[in-house]
């Protein structure tokens, strides 16, 4: 891109004395398993359709991964990706964050079992779990640790595999989530903004819209709480949808307003991949056209904290992302939580 045509914005965090450690994204990769399911197969199990499904959320397929296939394998192969891209080997990572509501096990974190997998020894490393916000919450965190010179390199990953905690006799829930994982390098680049700015935003009041209710302290496991099928995940839709659209078009809106940019300027927007109707809903209302938006939800469903990273992934092989473009990422999830963030490529 020449410097004549470059897009026109102001950094927010220049007042943060943040000279010469603007934090970029390095290296990003992804990895979905190989099990396809599609609507078809959906309609075998529970009472749905495909005409349903994809009217109702543009989702057509959603990946599965194998019995013996965890977060943390997801996970792994999503960040020996990013880090091929990087060029680094995974002994130079300081610090990795994994983003999940689904670690492979309580504790200890899917992060340390992450770092294990990639012998990247000399790091620190724990899991985030913001729900599917997770991945945005992730690359704020990270940036601030590089930002403040604590470290340099920092490995930031969603990953999940939904299909061990959806219930897969609810058909207002099954069709609508699935597996994967991807997987960013942050470090300071020279000469580049990078990360701009990233919006946070969480309302635990409305904890109870999107839930696992039991497998934490709260209500430990018990025979009784298995057989009330408690440790599956369980949705208001409706309510869920409407503040999705509100979150993430307010999320959006203080990000660009931050950066003091249209979002005719942003050349990808690249949003939560949860619903079709949604992503139409804020791309709709904040002006996007469609030759800006990416989506992949057709393919993968809802992955979660696993959503955004894959999609950005997708968007940067598939040649959609240059150097020096700036990107609109957008998400919500539950908690809630909801984020946005401005990256110049
Ligand atoms: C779940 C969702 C797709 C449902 O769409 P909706 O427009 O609210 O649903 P509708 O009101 O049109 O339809 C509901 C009816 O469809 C039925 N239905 C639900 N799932 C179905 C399915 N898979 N197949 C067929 N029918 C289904 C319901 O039982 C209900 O039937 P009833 O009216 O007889 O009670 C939608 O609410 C949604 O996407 N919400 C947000 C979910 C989300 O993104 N969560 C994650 C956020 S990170």
């Amino acid at each position: 891109m020449s410097p004549a045509s470059k897009p026109k914005f102001k950094n927010p965090r220049a007042k943060f004395n943040y000279e010469g450690r603007p934090v970029s994204v390095t290296g990003v990769g992804s990895y979905v398993p190989a099990k396809v399911l599609t609507n078809h197969d959906l309609e075998k199990m529970v009472e749905t359709s495909d005409e349903w499904i994809t009217s109702r959320t543009g989702i057509k397929e959603r990946r599965i991964a194998a019995a013996g296939e965890f977060t943390s394998d997801l996970a792994t192969k999503a960040a020996q990706r990013a880090i091929k891209m990087a060029g680094i080997t995974a002994d130079k990572i300081d610090l990795i964050i994994v983003a999940t509501i689904t670690p492979d096990l309580p504790f200890p974190s899917t992060a340390c079992l992450v770092q294990q997998k990639l012998g990247a020894r000399r790091c620190a490393a724990f899991d985030l779990e913001a729900a599917c916000s997770g991945f945005i919450y992730g690359l704020e965190i990270g940036q601030q640790f590089i930002m403040s010179r604590t470290y340099d390199t920092v490995l930031v990953i969603g990953a999940e595999k939904l299909s061990t905690i959806v219930d897969w006799q609810d058909r207002n829930t099954c069709v609508l989530f699935g597996d994967g994982a991807g997987a960013v390098i942050l470090q300071n680049r020279p000469n580049s903004h990078g990360l701009l700015t990233a919006v946070m935003g969480a309302d635990g009041s409305k904890a109870d819209l999107l839930s696992m209710p039991a497998g934490g302290s709260r209500c430990p496991a018990t025979a009784a709480s298995v057989a009330a099928r408690l440790h599956y995940l369980r949705m208001d839709g409706k309510e869920t949808f409407k503040n999705a659209v509100q979150a993430m078009l307010t999320a959006a809106q203080e990000a660009l307003r931050r950066c003091e940019i249209d979002i005719a300027q942003i050349k990808c927007v690249i949003p939560h991949q949860a619903n079709r109707r949604i992503i139409d809903a804020v791309g709709e209302r904040l002006g996007v056209g469609s030759e800006q938006l990416f989506v992949n939800l057709d393919r993968y469903g809802n992955t979660s904290a696993a959503s955004v990273a894959i999609a950005l992934d997708e968007a940067v092989s598939s040649g959609k992302i240059h150097r020096g473009d700036l990107i609109l990422l957008v998400v919500f999830g539950a908690g809630l939580t909801w984020g946005a963030a401005v990256i110049e490529w």
